[in-house]
């Protein structure tokens, strides 16, 4: 039997659940996309009339809001009429690691998952098909089956007895890039066992990816398939990052040596920059439960191997900050550092995890004054992240202020007001107007000896060293 999809149901509205149902949406006119989430402040975002109130900020997904909110995609915080009439429901909830009980600080914490699959449960009519979109475990599927199946046995039959199929459909979109990346994937991934689930499944992605990128597994592969995707990638960050160090020690430079690398097939040149270290709300998570999950099931040195990549990435982030204090005579208590970027890549307003939050905590743990810019993020994020919140009055600094309190940081809304006085500048996320500074006007600002730091290598060591300053530039052993 043929199952016929008219309406969408996506349970979580965030970095996963909007950009990915707006695609949808896009993409399948006919087709209903109901966007839910409990949190009506984020759905009142993603209502408002003013595409720049947007809650997350996607290159590219504006347009697409603006084309079909209110056509066939809506966002609403009504989860109960959502469920009843969906005839496939996408879980995209938060997993992020446990805080407390078993597995603290490593298992994912499903609780956001198992209340979908009650909801679901509770309000499902028919044959419903409940899609994982969250990144999960493997076996979550057997939860909630497990749950979905308990609501079922109490129905009596009837022709909307809910009837449910569970499939995986893992997300690899990234941020900053995600348009893209949903528009033209490398891959979709399904796993399953149900012929029909995974053909209506399957049916939507057909409308615009070829059937040769439309991957069919088994429920279990396609959950594992998503974590090992995620601890290949950091695993490749930390790889690097780690030569990178050994470059700076030795004279080579780790731009020369991941080309040299990159041209061999084998290896392949994505994702090997060097930078602060990888941050972003799922590298970390993922590898943490691949960890967990490898000490469950008795393989120690497997989760040992992998815990290696998260270790080697937090060792890096504090490398960074302890050579800034060390170039700037060992110590920086009272100095005016100039931190450029605190989201976690270019292109998101995403801090989540970002190593702009180690760096700074550091920085200012050693007395330092900062000031940071960044063109997306909030101040009010920043305070949050740096867990200044019980002060949520931030100082937003102006052009001539001289913010000078050891410790405490400022924020600065437009790039050049943040230089004057600074001891050094440190880049720490790629954005692109970063690469547009004039070095040789911002230097006159800048209190001598002062130092640029280039943790991302966009700044062009040129025009810095001929702009009197001093320069550092991640794995690079050769400039000073
Ligand atoms: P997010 O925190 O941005 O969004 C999750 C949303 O779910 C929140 O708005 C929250 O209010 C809502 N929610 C939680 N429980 C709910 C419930 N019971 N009912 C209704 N709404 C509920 O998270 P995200 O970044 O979109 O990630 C979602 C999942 O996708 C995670 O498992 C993550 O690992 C995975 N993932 C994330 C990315 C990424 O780039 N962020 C990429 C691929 C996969
Ligand atoms: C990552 C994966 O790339 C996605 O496929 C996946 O779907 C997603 O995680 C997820 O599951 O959440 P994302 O975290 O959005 O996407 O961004 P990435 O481009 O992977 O960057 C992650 C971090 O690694 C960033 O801090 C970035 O600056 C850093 N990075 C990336 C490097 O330091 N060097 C590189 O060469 C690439």
């Amino acid at each position: 039997m043929t199952i016929s999809v008219k309406n969408i149901c996506c349970i979580g509205a965030g970095y996963v659940g909007g950009p990915t149902m707006s695609v949808i949406a896009d993409k399948c006119r006919d087709i209903s996309v109901n966007v839910v989430d409990k949190n009506e402040d984020r759905i009142n975002l993603w209502n408002s009339p003013n595409l720049e109130d947007l809650p997350i900020y996607e290159p590219g997904l504006d347009k697409i809001i603006k084309r079909c909110r209110g056509r066939n995609l809506f966002f609403s915080t009504n989860i109960k009429k959502n469920i009843e009439i969906a005839d496939i429901i996408f879980i995209s909830v938060n997993t992020p690691t446990k805080k407390k009980g078993i597995g603290a600080g490593q298992a994912s914490d499903l609780k956001w998952v198992e209340a979908c699959a009650r909801e679901v449960a509770k309000y499902a009519k028919g044959r419903t098909i409940v899609v994982e979109k969250s990144t999960l475990p493997v076996k979550t599927a057997e939860v909630i089956k497990t749950i979905l199946e308990a609501s079922q046995s109490k129905e009596i039959s009837g022709e909307l007895n809910p009837f449910f199929d569970v499939l995986s459909n893992p997300e690899f979109l990234a941020e900053g890039s995600a348009i893209k990346d949903l528009e033209d994937p490398d891959r979709v991934l399904i796993g399953g066992d149900n012929e029909e689930a995974i053909l209506a499944l399957s049916s939507i992605y057909r409308n615009w990816v070829p059937d040769n990128k439309i991957l069919h597994t088994n429920i279990w592969s396609s959950e594992l398939a998503k974590l090992t995707a995620n601890a290949f990638l950091a695993q490749r960050i930390s790889s690097i990052n780690s030569i990178g160090a050994l470059c700076e020690a030795t004279g080579a430079d780790v731009r020369e040596v991941a080309r040299a690398i990159g041209t061999d097939k084998r290896i392949g040149s994505k994702f090997l920059d060097s930078g602060p270290g990888f941050g972003g709300s799922c590298f970390k998570k993922d590898i943490l439960n691949l960890v967990y999950l490898s000490n469950y099931f008795g393989l120690n040195d497997v989760a040992l191997f992998w815990e290696g990549v998260v270790k080697l990435n937090t060792w890096h982030q504090h490398r960074i900050s302890k050579l800034i204090v060390k170039n700037l005579f060992g110590t920086v208590t009272g100095k005016k550092i100039y931190i450029l970027g605190f989201s976690f890549k270019a292109n998101t307003n995403d801090t989540r995890e970002s190593s702009a939050i180690n760096i700074c905590k550091d920085l200012l743990e050693e007395g330092a004054i900062l000031t940071i810019n960044d063109p997306k993020v909030e101040s009010i994020q920043i305070a949050k992240d740096l867990g200044k919140i019980e002060n949520p009055k931030v100082h937003i600094m102006n052009e001539n202020d001289n913010f000078s309190l050891e410790g405490e940081w400022c924020y600065s809304d437009k790039i050049n007001n943040g230089f004057a006085g600074s001891d050094a500048v440190v880049v720490l996320t790629e954005w692109y107007e970063y690469s547009k500074i004039n070095w040789s006007e911002v230097s006159k600002l800048m209190r001598k000896p002062a130092w640029v730091f280039d943790a991302r290598s966009i700044i062009n060591p040129n025009e810095v060293k001929e702009a009197n300053l001093n320069f550092w530039r991640i794995g690079d052993g050769s400039i000073t």
